[in-house]
């Protein structure tokens, strides 16, 4: 009868306790969904938040949304929040005993555990567990069956890799993608509506026709590009964002030059949608699994090691034995372990691809002191934002558990902008970093420029070096050092390491064997595909990679047979012969493009797809209207001006004239070998075919 009593007053304890945690996760879930995290019914629910209510352990919020159909908010109240604590520290409490009991039974003593002792100390440091947003495995299940019926979002690239952050506690404290009036806080001050500091908006990207289908209040269903469903979200918030205000602010300036200011006007959708987000799995990765830690596993592994300090060394790029020296010396100062903690989601377009990079960290990782160092891959979607970013980075890794973080020059810096100077002054990452440190609860690390001195035969930090005049100081940049595997040249061993070395040349052989893009824009009739077939004839006749001709008028009958010629066709014909371009490139063929291709925003998409892969060559093909109506060789100009063609380029529709092609050709007075014959050329300066 007593069992029977405790056991209902447990039941009753740990109902409560996953209530709180769960409002405390997502208070402005749907009811629906809380009820399904807590695996119980609407009815129980209710009956549950009733109690909690009165209890004074919740306090119920109005949204401020004129929309009837929102509903309230739960919010756990300051006595919400410690009898929280309360029941947290029960569960441990008994889940000590039971483990105690098995540890007396084995060996005949106690453990001499003391539960509470050992969780207060653990919240001291940086490795007590942080709130994640996935429900239970059992309540998983059911939600996502239920979440079936839902309208889903596709998630991009880019999102899914900021849910996982998101559900996993990367971003904590994040409980979803963010509203409106958190937004408005992140972009205009760094912090959220209630405080919190967050440099960089997490917002949930989508098209009108999307967004015009939702009602606010409403659970989605967010689904993997596969269509298997991560989570569900409760839409608080929609709004159409001023894009070029988040631009000024958060990346400094509204120039597409830069990475993400260029994604956010070109690829992003027009409208955010906000709110609280419920986990239900973790998005599968197939590649290096047992490398990826969510911020509990690495929490858990320092408390395992006992380590207590940790520095983390963010990088997007191969490591080479500066950095070996510097993130090693780094932990020595800080009398720290190190975590080498590479991004492996979506880094800078260009960047040496995450499955070669990782293999070279395994390389370098075999080169520290045992036990002092450890690897684990971070799948974020980086902005290049700088001092922002910088910031953002902090706050991940404490989130990681990690007590000291490497800030350099430049800290996630995009290079240059339009007019050809840097987005950010080098120090000002650092600069905010340490404005931000104390409240942030991790420290910065100073990144050292190391070198290379030849008489010491060793790697030293250059502003300790008191006798640089009579030493030799050596070092390779990043551009030199691509420029030598590009064309193939020595890498010495002073500066990186052989395994290393081995891994670049296999994925970026030489220029002239990589495959490349020659994508001819002009005039319909201005000559385009008469060069670009010399050209192939020209390049099959070398030989040694295979070479494919995507002419438009070729392209319109087989790939894009169904289109017209409106911008939206005229786009999507365009990123099709792009996708394969980056395909055949992707794979060390050449492939030729002559399409009108008349936008500049679609060209420089497509570039950017190939680009990913190997080197894109716009030709502009710069015959004049004039001379290509005069020309009418297929008596389409004629049919344009009588007005029998609509939308034709040059005459009724626009072409952007490229602003700064590798190659500009004129066709006028020019024969089509000699045109042919000035590609070849470029194409050699720029080391894609060997002069041989
Ligand atoms: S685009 O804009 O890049 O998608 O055009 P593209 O695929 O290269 O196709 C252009 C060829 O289609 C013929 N054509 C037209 N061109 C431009 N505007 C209109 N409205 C149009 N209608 C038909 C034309 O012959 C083009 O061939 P080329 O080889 O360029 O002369």
């Amino acid at each position: 009868m007593r069992s029977a009593a405790l056991k209902a007053s447990q039941d009753h304890d740990d109902q409560l306790f996953r209530l709180l945690r769960q409002l405390d996760i997502a208070p402005q879930a749907s009811q629906r969904s809380t009820a399904q995290a807590l695996g119980v019914s609407l009815g129980r629910l209710n009956a549950l938040l009733r109690d909690a209510t009165a209890a004074g352990f919740v306090k119920i919020g109005d949204h401020d949304s004129k929309d009837k159909r929102q509903r309230y908010s739960y919010a756990l109240t300051t006595r919400g929040a410690g009898e929280k604590n309360r029941l947290t520290d029960q569960f441990l409490t008994r889940k000590f005993a039971e483990y105690d009991a098995i540890y007396s039974e084995l060996t005949g003593t106690t453990s001499g555990f003391n539960p509470l002792n050992y969780r207060t100390k653990l919240m001291e440091n940086n490795l007590a567990p942080i709130p994640e947003l996935f429900v239970s495995y059992d309540s998983a299940q059911k939600l996502k069956a239920e979440a079936g019926d839902l309208v889903s979002w596709d998630l991009t690239p880019r999102q899914i890799c900021d849910l996982e952050l998101l559900m996993n506690g990367g971003f904590n404290p994040l409980k979803g993608f963010l509203s409106e009036a958190d937004y408005n806080g992140v972009v205009d001050n760094m912090r959220t509506a209630d405080g919190a500091l967050w440099p960089i908006p997490i917002t949930l990207d989508v098209n009108e026709k999307f967004a015009g289908t939702l009602e606010v209040g409403q659970d989605i269903a967010l689904r993997d590009q596969e269509g298997v469903i991560l989570a569900t979200m409760t839409v608080t918030d929609r709004w159409t964002p001023n894009k070029a205000h988040e631009a000024e602010m958060v990346f400094g300036a509204d120039d597409s030059a830069h990475p993400a200011v260029n994604y956010l006007h070109n690829t992003a959708g027009d409208i955010y949608l906000g709110g609280p987000v419920t986990g239900i799995q973790q998005p599968v990765h197939y590649d290096f699994r047992a490398k990826r830690n969510t911020p509990n596993e690495l929490r858990a592994y320092f408390r395992k090691m006992g380590w207590r300090k940790v520095v983390a060394f963010q990088t997007r790029n191969p490591l080479h034995r500066a950095h070996q020296e510097l993130t090693f010396r780094a932990a020595r100062e800080a009398q720290a372990n190190l975590l080498i903690h590479p991004v492996v989601g979506l880094t800078k377009p260009g960047d040496v691809d995450h499955f070669t990079r990782v293999r070279c960290y395994e390389a370098v990782l075999d080169k520290y002191p045992q036990a002092t160092t450890s690897m684990s891959l971070l799948n974020l979607a980086m902005r290049m934002a700088g001092p922002r970013e910088a910031v953002w980075h902090g706050l991940i890794r404490k989130n990681h558990g990690c007590t000291h973080f490497i800030v350099g020059r430049d800290h996630a810096g995009p290079g240059s902008n339009s007019q050809g100077e840097d987005f950010y002054g080098p120090y000002d990452a650092q600069d905010m970093f340490r404005e931000h440190q104390e409240e942030m609860g991790i420290e910065m690390v100073d990144f050292k420029h190391m070198v290379w001195v030849a008489e010491r035969a060793q790697y030293e930090a250059m502003d300790e070096i008191k006798d640089k005049d009579d030493v030799t100081i050596l070092n390779i940049s990043g551009t030199e050092l691509r420029r030598r595997l590009q064309e193939g040249l020595e890498i010495p061993e002073w500066f990186s390491f052989p395994e290393v070395v081995n891994e670049l040349r296999r994925t970026k052989p030489p220029r002239n064997k990589q495959g490349c893009t020659v994508f001819f824009t002009g005039f319909s009739g201005s000559g385009k595909s008469t060069i670009a077939n010399a050209l192939m004839v020209k390049l099959m006749e070398m030989g040694g990679r295979p070479v494919t001709l995507l002419d438009g008028d070729i392209v319109r009958k087989n790939l894009s047979s169904e289109l017209g010629f409106s911008k939206e066709h005229r786009d999507l014909n365009i990123r099709r012969i792009g996708y394969v371009a980056s395909e055949i490139t992707k794979n060390g063929g050449i492939a030729i493009c002559a399409p009108i291709a008349p936008y500049a925003t679609t060209r420089r998409a497509v570039r950017e797809d190939v680009e990913a892969f190997g080197a894109f060559v716009e030709v502009h093909v710069a015959t004049t209207i004039e001379e290509c109506e005069r020309r009418d060789r297929k008596g389409l100009y004629k049919l344009a001006r009588e007005g029998k063609i609509k939308e034709f380029t040059g005459i009724s529709d626009p072409y952007d004239v490229p602003a700064s092609p590798e190659l500009s050709v004129e066709t006028e007075n020019v024969d089509v070998d000699n045109c042919a014959h000035q590609v070849l050329l470029k194409l050699e300066s720029m080391g894609l075919i060997s002069a041989s």
